[in-house]
């Protein structure tokens, strides 16, 4: 099975959103054992959703936080966002973590409440360019999956991005994303036994048409979780195909 999200970040307006779902939709056909998702910024997740209905591709919020409801101030709830028409949630992000603070301890109350909800977590995790020249990679990668522990196994996508290669144009090289997706594998396997194999593992951070063919044939990838390369349909389209050649 192979998954390509694209995750659109703090980018797009309105009819932008609306001008990229209709060329997208435009040259796409859904394939079986390919899911391709689309993630906007909240305030975009209604419309997307409706856009497009019907066309095979799912819809993702990029964070949700994990109460019901109550007193927090520009939070959005997993129920809010599955009211929004959305089939899962992007969690713990490099930018969440560095940028806003995001912590270990909230994902693992994050995934069980997008889980109370029937969305699917894409759980994102990978080194910063210091842990991995200082030899601490997979230590990294080790702790931060540790949450799956706590959690315990459910319906799951894993996301690694190397934080280094997120929006620097300096893809990861495949023996790099070949130790960590094999790592990550089995890790899975020891945190979840059986249902750790179901879990497909994206890699993220500069993926282009000009590389995906490649990091695809890479063992234990199963697609891709995009930022750039996404905000243009006729990009998005290539990547979709590409994984959907690759199945
Ligand atoms: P880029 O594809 O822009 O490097 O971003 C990757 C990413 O962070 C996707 O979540």
């Amino acid at each position: 099975m192979k998954i390509v999200i694209a995750n659109w970040k703090m980018n797009l307006l309105s009819a932008e959103a609306a001008n990229f779902c209709q060329a997208f939709k435009a040259g796409y056909s859904p394939k079986p054992g390919c899911e391709i998702g689309i993630a906007p910024p909240a305030t975009l997740l209604r419309e997307v959703s409706a856009h497009l209905a019907g066309s095979g591709v799912q819809v993702y919020a990029q964070n949700g936080y994990f109460e019901q409801k109550g007193a927090f101030t520009g939070e959005i709830s997993m129920g809010q966002i599955k009211d929004a028409g959305c089939h899962g949630v992007i969690l713990g992000h490099s930018e969440r973590r560095h940028i806003f603070g995001e912590m270990d301890e909230n994902l693992v109350k994050k995934l069980k409440a997008a889980w109370e909800c029937e969305l699917m977590p894409v759980l994102c995790i990978g080194e910063t360019l210091t842990q991995r020249d200082a030899g601490f990679t997979l230590d990294v990668l080790h702790a931060q999956l540790d949450v799956l522990k706590l959690t315990g196994p459910g319906p799951l996508v894993l996301a690694y991005e190397p934080v280094w290669a997120i929006g620097t144009g300096r893809v990861a090289e495949t023996a790099q994303i070949e130790e960590v997706h094999a790592f990550i594998h089995d890790e899975l396997l020891r945190l979840w036994s059986g249902r750790g194999m179901e879990v497909p593992i994206q890699y993220g951070g500069s993926v282009t048409p000009e590389n995906f063919a490649g990091i695809l044939k890479v063992p234990f990838v199963a697609g891709g979780l995009v930022g750039g390369a996404s905000l243009d349909p006729a990009k998005f389209l290539k990547l979709a195909e590409q994984a959907q050649a690759a199945i």
